[in-house]
C-alpha cells in the first residue's frame, strides 16, 4: 500500500510565505522518511477558485487564469527550491479536480444531504465569510466583521448540507481513533465542537462565477471549501490519504467537515489529520499590511535552503506556535549543522587525509566503550524513527543532535590524535568508528537536509572507502 501525504492547498492570492514553506517542509520529511519503508504519494497544490481569487485577478488587470497560473507557478517554485519533493502538485482548476468535486456533490446529493434554501447574513467581502447579527460589531452607524472588515446585509441562494447529520458519528469516530487527529489538543478542541448541535454548511455561490459549477444548477459554483478538499481525492488510486498535514486555523474544515462530506458520499476517510501552528516573525504576527512576512525565496538566497529547512522544523513543536528571528535562523544553523555535526564531520576528515592517505582506516576490535556509542546510537535512531512518524520532527532532530554530541564526547575522550603516536591501530579504529557514526547521522539528516545530508554523507566517503577532498558540508554563516 502507498503512504499518501498531503498538504493543504495554498489560496492562488499572493506570494507564498514562511507558513506556507513550514507546512510544505514538514509533510516533505515526513514523506522522505517514509519513503525508507514504503511507496509514498506526496500531494500537495494550489487553492485556485473564489471571489477573492477573482478580484485579486481583476486588480491587477488579469483574467482569474492568468492570475492563478502565475501565482501557482510560484508556490511550485518554492517547493522546488526548498527541495519538496512532491509527487504531484494539483491545482484546484484542473479538470481532474473539478470531476472529483462534482462526483462528490453528486454522492452527497444523492444521499439526500443536500437542499436548496436561502444564505442571508452580514457578508464580508474581503474576507469572503458570512457573520450572524451577534457576531458583527456596531459602531457609528457603521457595520463591521469581528476582525474589523466592512460587512452588508446579505440573503442569496444557496445550497446547504447537512452536517448535524454525521455529527454523532465524527464524535465517535474522534472520540474512539484517538490516532485520527494530532496533536491532542486539536482533538480535544474538534469534540468539544461536537458536542454541541452544528447547523448547516452553505456550500454553494451565486455571486461568482470563478468556481466549479454545482451538477444541474449552473447559477450555482460551490463554495470554495468543497472544491478545495476534494483535492485530496482527486487520486482515486491513492485515496485514502494516510495524513493531511494543515495549519490550525482550518482543522475544522479538514477534521469535521471534510469527514463529513466523505461519510455523506460513503467514500473512505483520510486515517490522520496532523495540524501544526502558525509562525510568527520576530514576535509580530505576520501580515501584508504590516509588510513583515518572511518570504522563503529571499530567505533561501540569505541563509541557504539547509538553514531555512533545518530551522523550519527545529523551531517547531507539532502544534504549538514559534516565532521565527532573523537572527534565529544564522544562530540555529551555526551551532548545530556548522559547529556540532560540520566540525566534527571536518575534524575526521582531515585526519583521515592526514594519516591514512585519504582512506578510511578499516575496524580492528570493539572495545566497550564502542560498543556502547554504538547502541546508544543505535538507540537513537530507534527514538528518531518514532517520533518522525508522530509528526515530532523537533524531537527527531533532537535525537540527531544527541548523536553528534555523543559521538564528538567519544572523540574528545578517546583522543585519535594522541592515539596516533602511541597505538595506531587503535586510532584507526576510533577514526572508523566515529566516521561511521557521522554516516549515520548523514542518513537521519536526509528528510530533514535533503542535498545537504548528501554533502556530509559524500564527504565521509558515502560507501567508498577512499575520502574525497571537499569543502565542508556546512560552512558557518555570517549573521
Ligand atoms: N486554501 C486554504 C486551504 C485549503 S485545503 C483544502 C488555505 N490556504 S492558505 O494559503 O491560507 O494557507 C495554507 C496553509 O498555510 C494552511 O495550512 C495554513 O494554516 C498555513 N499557514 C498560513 N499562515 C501560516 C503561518 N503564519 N504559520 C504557519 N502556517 C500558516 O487555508
Amino acid at each position: 500500500m502507498t503512504f499518501y501525504i498531503t498538504t493543504s492547498i495554498s489560496y492562488a492570492n499572493g506570494s507564498p510565505h514562511v507558513g506556507h514553506a513550514y507546512e510544505a517542509v514538514l509533510a516533505d520529511a515526513i514523506a522522505r522518511h517514509q519513503r525508507a519503508f514504503d511507496e509514498v504519494f506526496f500531494q500537495t497544490g494550489t487553492d485556485e477558485h473564489g471571489v477573492k481569487v477573482a478580484e485579486s485577478a481583476a486588480a491587477r488587470g488579469l483574467t482569474p487564469q492568468q492570475h492563478v497560473d502565475e501565482i501557482a507557478a510560484r508556490f511550485q517554485g518554492m517547493c522546488d527550491r526548498l527541495e519538496v519533493g512532491y509527487d504531484r502538485f494539483i491545482r484546484t482548476t484542473e479538470v481532474a479536480n473539478q470531476a472529483t468535486a462534482q462526483a462528490l456533490w453528486h454522492r452527497m446529493s444523492e444521499a439526500g444531504d443536500i437542499y436548496l434554501s436561502d444564505y442571508e447574513g452580514w457578508y464580508s467581502v474581503r474576507e469572503e465569510s458570512y457573520f450572524s447579527d451577534e457576531e458583527v460589531v456596531k459602531e457609528n452607524g457603521e457595520v463591521r466583521s469581528p476582525n474589523g472588515t466592512p460587512v452588508v446585509w446579505r440573503s442569496e441562494p444557496s445550497y446547504f448540507f447537512r452536517l448535524e447529520r454525521y455529527r454523532a458519528d465524527l464524535f465517535q469516530m474522534i472520540r474512539d481513533d484517538p490516532h485520527f487527529i494530532t496533536p491532542e489538543a486539536t482533538r480535544n478542541e474538534m469534540l468539544a465542537i461536537l458536542r454541541e448541535p452544528l447547523p448547516d454548511l452553505s456550500i454553494s455561490r451565486t455571486n461568482f462565477k470563478w468556481g466549479v459549477s454545482v451538477p444541474n444548477d449552473p447559477d450555482h459554483v460551490m463554495y470554495v471549501w468543497v472544491d478545495a478538499l476534494s483535492n485530496y481525492a482527486a487520486n482515486p488510486q491513492h485515496w485514502p490519504a494516510d495524513v493531511h498535514v494543515i495549519g490550525k486555523d482550518i482543522a475544522k474544515f479538514h477534521c469535521i467537515y471534510w469527514p463529513a462530506f466523505l461519510l455523506s458520499a460513503r467514500w473512505p476517510l483520510p486515517k490522520q489529520v496532523m495540524v501544526h501552528g502558525f509562525l510568527t516573525h520576530n514576535g509580530v504576527k505576520m501580515s501584508k499590511s504590516l509588510g513583515n512576512v518572511v518570504d522563503p525565496m529571499a530567505e533561501a538566497d540569505r541563509v541557504g535552503v539547509d538553514a531555512l529547512r533545518y530551522y523550519l522544523l527545529r523551531l517547531t513543536r507539532l502544534g504549538a506556535d514559534a516565532d521565527y528571528t532573523d537572527d534565529g535562523v544564522v544562530e540555529t544553523y551555526n551551532s548545530e549543522l556548522a559547529n556540532t555535526i560540520g566540525n566534527l564531520a571536518h575534524r575526521l576528515v582531515s585526519q583521515v587525509h592526514k594519516h591514512c592517505g585519504g582512506v578510511i582506516p578499516k575496524p580492528v576490535e570493539d572495545l566497550p566503550q564502542d560498543v556502547a556509542l554504538f547502541d546508544r546510537l543505535t538507540e537513537l535512531r530507534v527514538t528518531y524513527d518514532e517520533e518522525l512518524d508522530k509528526g515530532r520532527v523537533h524531537v527527531a532532530i533532537g535525537e540527531i543532535i544527541a548523536g553528534a554530541n555523543l559521538l564528538n564526547a567519544y572523540v574528545s575522550e578517546e583522543q585519535p590524535w594522541a592515539l596516533r603516536k602511541t597505538d595506531p591501530q587503535r586510532a584507526d579504529h576510533v577514526l572508523f568508528t566515529a566516521l561511521d557514526g557521522v554516516w549515520n547521522l548523514g542518513l537521519m539528516l536526509k528528510p530533514i537536509i535533503p542535498s545537504g545530508a548528501e554533502r556530509l554523507i559524500a564527504s565521509v566517503g558515502g560507501d567508498q572507502r577512499e575520502l574525497p577532498v571537499v569543502p565542508p558540508a556546512f560552512p558557518r554563516l555570517e549573521a
